[in-house]
């Protein structure tokens, strides 16, 4: 098992570091400093041009639910917000291709069709989104790969350079993950842009997403990081 295919019985994070990241200030402030540059990849300009003729053609409350995986929280969401667009976006084909039939659904939520899932890279996908000026209102990311190791700190939304964009995205931002440092690490990376958030406990009755599932059965904590802009 690495550290981004958690899968049956999940263990709870093991990291090395102590505390957040002595590095992860520094880290900000260089992405802040200096924007990426890197080019949009193909395949997720195409996929981010199809949902933006989408987007821009409607006029209602638009949900962004980031690193959808199989799109069960999209699915979810959509029922829960019937009068908005919930656009789920993951770089996997393999998950975001899955039968909605081996997504478990309660509620008829796989009836749904206020929603969409696009499969692209977020490191990319989201420059677009902000430069296109989508107005959003919810943005999740729901149990992002931790990368729990020090070393990998850049791998973490918080360290990548991308940060800056992911913060200016929606209204507000709702963050969950089973290692509260991660959340900890994001709230104190998102001071630096004025952005203040509170975490507390999720209490799990319907799950939102699998890996939501597989924690709460896991007997673990999960934890969410909520952001409300000004
Ligand atoms: C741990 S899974 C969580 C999936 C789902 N949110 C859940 O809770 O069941 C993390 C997801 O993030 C996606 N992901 C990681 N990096 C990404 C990126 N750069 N762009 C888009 N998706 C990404 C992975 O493909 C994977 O589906």
């Amino acid at each position: 098992m690495n550290d981004t295919e958690i899968t049956g019985d999940s263990k709870a994070i093991v990291t090395n570091q102590p505390g957040v990241h002595e590095k992860l200030v520094e880290i900000v402030n260089k992405h802040i400093a200096h924007p990426s540059q890197k080019p949009i990849q193909a395949h997720t300009q195409q996929a981010f041009d199809e949902i933006n003729e989408i987007v821009q053609a409607f006029s209602g409350e638009v949900i962004l639910d980031s690193c959808c995986g199989v799109g069960q929280s999209t699915r979810l969401l959509a029922k829960q917000n019937p009068k908005a667009l919930v656009i789920g976006v993951d770089k996997s084909a393999h998950r975001i291709n899955r039968n909605v039939d081996e997504v478990k659904l309660d509620n008829g939520a796989g009836n749904v069709e206020n929603f969409h899932l696009v499969r692209a890279d977020l490191n990319d996908f989201y420059r677009l989104v902000l430069a296109a000026n989508w107005q959003i209102s919810k943005h999740y990311i729901l149990y992002p790969n931790p990368w729990p190791k020090a070393k990998h700190v850049q791998r973490r939304w918080h360290g990548s350079a991308v940060f800056p964009q992911i913060v200016a995205i929606g209204q507000a931002l709702i963050l969950r993950s089973n290692w509260l440092l991660y959340l900890e690490e994001f709230k104190v990376a998102a001071e630096i842009l004025a952005c203040k958030g509170e975490i507390s406990t999720v209490n799990v009755t319907q799950p939102l997403t699998p890996f939501e599932a597989k924690f709460h059965a896991s007997g673990q904590q999960c934890w969410q990081l909520h952001i409300v802009k000004n």
